[in-house]
């Protein structure tokens, strides 16, 4: 039995896991820059499968690469693992950011999170509005209804800096028009980003390093399962709403257990349980490096977390035995 109530899930998984995103990001590596989304993807997909259907779990994918009949591989329901070890939840992407793998740009990222059972949200794969902080603000200092730029004044306040020198991440989208104009005006910085998410709120635990303190709008609602489960481990404070608008979107919704559309979700209610994180990176990025082909191995670069010890562990690997990949 892997699973002790006194210490959440058996804290080996935590080193056995970041071998699927390795696995998952190597495979991605091969096909950065050839403006093939698909092809990355896919060979994402199959590698980071293989890699789960070796470890000792009992895992239930809950946010995957989609619905069983549109997906045929790590689809939402589908079990892996070798069925020997816990019964987890898996949150995964294979490869998070195929249009920057596909153009070779910064901070694609192999991702997987696994929780207890029943830990982590079910979401449809809509837009979600997400609002994110690192670690080391007061407490509900996070308020997804507050003006945008009280939000960035209250940041600035917290942080006892100007607000021009608060930085927001926010992906580029038309949708975010008026946000990024909002946010402009009160004088703090943007980092628009062209895709990339999970990487854009991860890397608000880290703003000394990426420069962001903030991020701010709309992207996919898996993501932001992902991302959740990414700070629960490191601290840090997120709220996100499912943006349903339409008949279609409240009914898958709530076939999958929500039952009410307009409810605004904390970090706890998208990845509550023990948790445990890794993302290895597939391009270069802010703050992990992209996979690495030498002549005689190939370098990753990970960080693996653990919600119950809120260890952050980054971890640079060198796979000489080359053919495994
Ligand atoms: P993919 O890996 O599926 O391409 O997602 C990339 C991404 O940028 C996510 O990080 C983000 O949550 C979502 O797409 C935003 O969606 P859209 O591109 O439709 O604005």
């Amino acid at each position: 039995m892997m699973k002790t109530a006194k210490s959440g899930l058996d804290r080996i998984l935590t080193i056995e896991l970041v071998r699927v995103t390795e696995r998952a990001a190597v495979a991605a590596a091969k096909l950065r820059g050839r403006g093939d989304e698909k092809a990355a993807d896919q060979a994402a997909v199959d590698a980071m499968r293989s890699e789960l259907n070796r470890l000792p779990i009992d895992g239930t994918v809950v946010i995957g690469e989609g619905e069983r009949d549109e997906a045929p591989m790590l689809f939402i329901g589908e079990e892996v693992g070798t069925h020997e070890g816990p019964t987890v939840d898996i949150a995964l992407d294979p490869l998070e950011g195929t249009t920057i793998c596909a153009k070779n740009l910064p901070n694609s990222l192999a991702v997987i999170a696994i929780a207890e059972k029943g830990s982590l949200l079910n979401a449809p794969d809509v837009y979600m509005e997400k609002i994110a902080v690192g670690p080391g603000y007061p407490d509900t200092i996070v308020d997804i209804d507050l003006p945008p730029a009280e939000m960035i004044s209250r940041i600035a306040e917290a942080k006892n800096v100007p607000v021009a020198e608060v930085t927001a991440c926010i992906l580029d989208r038309p949708r975010h028009a008026r946000l990024i104009s909002e946010v402009r005006d009160t004088g703090a910085a943007i980092r628009l980003i062209g895709d990339g998410d999970v990487a854009g709120i991860i890397d608000t635990t880290l703003p000394d390093e990426t420069g962001i303190d903030i991020y701010m709008g709309i992207g996919g609602a898996p993501e932001g399962v992902l991302a959740a489960a990414a700070l629960r481990c490191t601290g840090g404070q997120m709220q996100g709403r499912l943006i349903l608008d339409s008949e279609e979107k409240v009914s898958r919704a709530r076939k999958m257990g929500v039952d009410d559309p307009n409810r605004v979700y904390d970090l706890m209610d998208m990845a509550s349980g023990d948790v445990l994180f890794s993302a290895t990176g597939v391009t270069d990025g802010n703050m992990l490096s992209g996979v690495k082909f030498k002549r005689t191995w190939i370098e990753t670069n990970s960080i693996v977390l653990r919600s119950f010890s809120r260890t952050v562990r980054e971890i640079t690997a060198r796979h000489q035995d080359m053919d495994k990949f």
